[in-house]
């Protein structure tokens, strides 16, 4: 999924190392809210961090370990998408997602999730996906139950933010809304991420 164009005015497109200003001014204007439920914000202190930020996710790629797309709406970068990890051992992958809150109340973000959700069963022929969030998220919540995740646990202590342990609720997602995967493939096949 190097571009994939949502409706007319919703892009997702891989990140790459000239969209590392834009990342960092976006990350830097809106600090004060992702910080909330995003731990690596206040280590992105300056355009490097953003360079490498990219740079390892442009490795990860190449590696079929993993990949992130921004998304751009009306031509502005709003947030990222992306499989923080997959598993090709069990097909099971970890996603993340953030969206500035100008862009937020719209459903660009569901919008999104449909697409690269259906793009991993359907492309990548992972098996399940897998996500955790902040029991206090409750958007984060929100977008998970509306797209037909189960809840299938909750981790104590999953993640360290702000200076406190939090909570996750473990989501998870089958394609089909729980039927096996369409091949059930097996760690032997690595598609072109
Ligand atoms: C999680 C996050 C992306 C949710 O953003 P969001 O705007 O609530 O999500 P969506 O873009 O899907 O929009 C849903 C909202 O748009 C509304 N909406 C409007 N049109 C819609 C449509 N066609 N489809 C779905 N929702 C629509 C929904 O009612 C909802 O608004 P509400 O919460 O006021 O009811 C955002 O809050 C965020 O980035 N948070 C920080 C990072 C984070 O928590 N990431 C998730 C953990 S991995």
């Amino acid at each position: 999924m190097l571009s994939y164009r949502v409706n007319p005015e919703l892009e997702l497109r891989l990140l790459q190392a000239p969209d590392a200003a834009a990342l960092f001014a976006l990350v830097d204007a809106n600090r004060a809210s992702l910080r909330t439920w995003l731990a690596w914000v206040d280590g992105m202190v300056n355009r490097i961090e953003a360079d490498k930020f990219i740079a390892r996710a442009t490795r990860d790629h190449q590696a079929t370990r993993a990949f992130s797309a921004g998304i751009w709406w009306s031509g502005r970068l709003v947030g990222v998408i992306g499989h923080n990890h997959i598993d090709w051992t069990v097909r099971i992958a970890n996603p993340g997602w953030w969206l500035v809150p100008a862009a937020e109340g719209r459903g660009l973000m569901t919008q999104c999730c449909r697409v690269f959700f259906n793009h991993a069963f359907t492309q990548l022929q992972v098996n399940r996906i897998v996500v955790g969030v902040a029991t206090g998220n409750l958007r984060g919540q929100a977008i998970v139950q509306r797209l037909g995740f189960t809840p299938v646990r909750t981790l104590v202590k999953a993640e360290w933010l702000n200076g406190r342990a939090v909570d996750h609720f473990i989501f998870s997602l089958l394609p089909s809304g729980g039927k096996a995967g369409p091949a059930d493939a097996g760690p032997s096949t690595r598609p072109r991420l």
